[in-house]
C-alpha cells in the first residue's frame, strides 16, 4: 500500500517489480477447489487453507531430508565437466534469450506458489505468510536479472564475460529466494551453476532446480548437487574446482571455504547483529509493530532479523513502549505452519550451543520482561531481556532465533555507537519522525541494509539492494537484486579500438 511504501525507508528507486497484493488472480487454481475451501471466506484465506492442510501438524520433514542421497566424487567431477561443456552454448546465446528464460522462470515459480509453500512448510516450518513473501522474493530476482541482462551484450567501451562455473550454497533460512536469486543471477551472466541446497532444506532445494529446468534452463548447465556436511572433503573439493561461489550463511563457513582456498572469489553474505533504535520522537505503534516483526519473523531466524533494540532517553522508561512490547510479544501465537493461525512457527533444528544458552541464560544486570518457554524440542515461545550491557554477549553475539534484547542509551550519539558496536554491520532500523535524528543516524551508522521506520527484514530485490558491511560480507560486497551484481559475477575487459 501506498502507507507501507511510505514507512519502507530509504527509496533506492522504483517500487518492488512483483506485487503479489495486486494479482490475486494469480493464485494458484490447484488449490481453488480444495475440499475444505469456504467459499464464504475471502479466496486468499481459501487458498492458504488449502496449501495448510497439506503441511504436517506437528513436525519437521526431517525424515525426508535423511533420505537424500549424498553425491560421490565422481558425481561432483561430472557435474563439473558437464557444467562447464553445457555452458559455452549457454553463454553463446545472446543475453537477451537467456533473459526471456528467467522470465519464465518467473512464471513457473508464480505457478507453482503453493507447492512451494508446502515445501517450505512441510521441511523448514516455515509459516504460510513468511514462505509466501519468499516466492514473491525469487519471482522479484528472477524478473529483476531478466531485465539487467541484456545490458551485458551492450557495454559501453568493454566486453562481458562469464566464467564457467559458479557454485550457489544458500541457507536454510530462505531456502526459496536466496538459492533463486543466486543462481539466476549466475545464469543471467551466462555461468554453468552448480547449486548445493542447505543440509536442511533439500527437498525445497530440488524443487526450486525442478521448476527452473521445467521453465527452459538447461539441465546440463544447472546441477544440483546434495551434500549432507558430514563429509566435509566433499564440499572442499568442490570449492576448490570451481570458479567462483555465492555463498550465503554464517562467517564461520565463509571462513571455512577461504582457509580451503584463500583465493577463492566469493561472493558471500554472512551473520549479522542487528538493532533497532527507538527514539522519543518514534511513532510508538508502528516501532512496535515493526520491533516485533523483525525480531520474531521465522522465529528470529534470518541473518537480517533484530536482536536488540535500543531505546533513547525517555522511551527507555515509557510504560507505553514497554507495555506495547510486552503485549505484542506475548500475544504472538506460536505453532506449527499448519495451524493458519500460528503467527511464530518452529526452529528448523533443535536449539543447542549459543542459541540454547541466548533461549535459556540471562547476564548480570539482564532480567526477563517476556521469558522464553520451550514448549516441544523446537517449538519455543519468544523472549524480550532487558538491562543488556554494552560489550556484554548478548550486545555483541548472533544467536539466529527468537530472542530480543533491550538496552538504554542516554542519547541518540550513544545508541548509534552500540548499534555499530558489533562486529557485523548486516541491518539497522531507527524509528524516529524528526528528520535531523534521521539526518544523524544515516550519517553514522555502519550497516549494509538501513531503514528509516521499517522493519528491518525483507529486503525488496531493486528497491533495497541486500549486503552488509564488515563481517557481514566476504568478497566484494556487491548487493545482491542490485544494479551491479550481475557485472561483478563475470569479468568487465575494456575493449579500446584505434589508436
Ligand atoms: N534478504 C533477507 C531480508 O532482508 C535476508 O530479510
Amino acid at each position: 500500500t501506498a502507507y507501507e511504501l511510505a514507512q519502507s525507508g530509504i527509496d533506492h528507486g522504483p517500487r518492488r517489480i512483483q506485487d503479489r497484493n495486486e494479482a490475486p488472480e494469480a493464485f494458484p487454481r490447484e488449490f481453488s477447489n480444495t475440499p475444505d475451501t469456504d467459499p464464504s471466506l475471502p479466496a486468499n484465506i481459501a487458498w492458504a487453507k488449502g496449501i495448510a492442510a497439506r503441511i504436517p501438524t506437528s513436525e519437521l520433514g526431517s525424515d525426508i531430508v535423511r533420505a537424500h542421497t549424498q553425491t560421490t566424487i565422481a558425481e561432483l567431477d561430472e557435474a563439473l565437466s558437464t557444467a562447464v561443456a553445457a555452458g559455452k552454448a549457454w553463454s553463446a546465446k545472446p543475453a537477451g534469450e537467456r533473459a526471456d528464460i528467467l522470465l519464465k522462470v518467473a512464471h513457473v515459480f508464480e505457478a507453482n506458489r503453493g507447492r512451494l509453500i508446502e515445501v517450505a512448510g512441510s521441511e523448514a516450518g516455515k509459516t504460510i505468510d513468511q514462505a509466501d513473501v519468499e516466492v514473491s522474493e525469487a519471482i522479484d530476482f528472477a524478473r529483476y536479472y531478466a531485465s539487467l541482462a541484456p545490458a551485458l551484450d551492450n557495454l559501453e567501451g568493454a566486453r562481458f564475460t562469464p566464467v564457467e562455473t559458479t557454485l550457489i550454497t544458500p541457507p536454510w533460512n530462505f531456502p526459496i529466494a536466496i538459492p533463486a536469486g543466486g543462481v539466476l543471477a549466475a545464469l543471467a551472466t551466462g555461468s554453468g551453476v552448480l547449486f548445493k541446497p542447505a543440509r536442511l532444506t533439500r527437498r525445497i532445494g530440488s524443487l526450486v532446480a525442478d521448476l527452473m529446468w521445467e521453465a527452459g534452463v538447461p539441465r546440463d548447465v544447472l546441477q544440483l548437487v546434495n551434500l549432507d556436511g558430514s563429509d566435509r572433503n566433499l564440499g572442499q573439493y568442490l570449492v576448490e574446482r570451481v570458479d567462483q561461489v555465492i555463498l550465503t550463511g554464517s562467517i564461520e563457513t565463509a571462513r571455512r571455504f577461504r582457509s580451503w582456498r584463500p583465493d577463492l572469489r566469493v561472493f558471500a553474505e554472512t551473520s549479522g547483529k542487528n538493532a533497532i533504535i527507538v527514539t522519543p520522537h518514534a511513532d510508538i505503534d508502528l516501532a512496535v509493530k515493526d520491533v516485533v516483526y523483525s525480531a520474531f519473523g521465522h522465529a528470529g531466524q534470518k541473518c537480517s532479523a533484530a536482536s536488540l533494540v535500543i531505546l533513547v532517553g525517555s522511551v527507555g522508561f515509557s510504560r507505553r513502549f514497554h507495555d506495547q512490547l510486552v503485549d505484542a510479544v506475548k500475544s504472538l501465537n506460536v505453532g506449527y505452519p499448519a495451524d493458519l493461525s500460528t503467527e511464530m512457527g518452529p526452529l528448523t533444528e533443535v536449539p543447542s550451543g549459543k542459541l540454547l544458552r541466548g533461549l535459556t541464560k540471562l547476564e548480570p544486570g539482564q532480567s526477563w520482561v517476556v521469558k522464553p518457554r520451550k514448549l516441544s524440542d523446537n517449538l519455543w515461545t519468544p523472549g524480550v531481556r532487558s538491562g543488556v550491557q554494552p560489550g556484554s554477549e548478548y550486545h555483541l553475539t548472533e544467536y539466529f532465533g527468537p530472542i530480543l534484547g533491550v538496552m538504554r542509551a542516554d542519547s541518540l550519539v550513544e545508541a548509534v555507537e552500540w548499534q555499530n558496536a558489533v562486529e557485523f554491520g548486516l541491518t539497522a532500523g531507527i524509528h524516529s519522525l524528526d528528520a535531523a535524528e534521521i539526518a544523524y543516524w544515516l550519517d553514522h551508522v555502519h550497516a549494509g541494509n538501513a531503514y528509516v521506520n521499517r522493519g528491518i527484514t525483507g529486503a525488496i530485490v531493486q528497491r533495497q539492494p541486500f549486503g552488509g558491511w564488515k563481517r557481514s560480507s566476504v568478497g566484494t560486497g556487491t548487493k545482491a537484486g542490485g544494479p551491479n551484481y550481475l557485472y561483478g559475477l563475470g569479468h568487465v575487459t575494456p575493449a579500446f579500438t584505434g589508436t
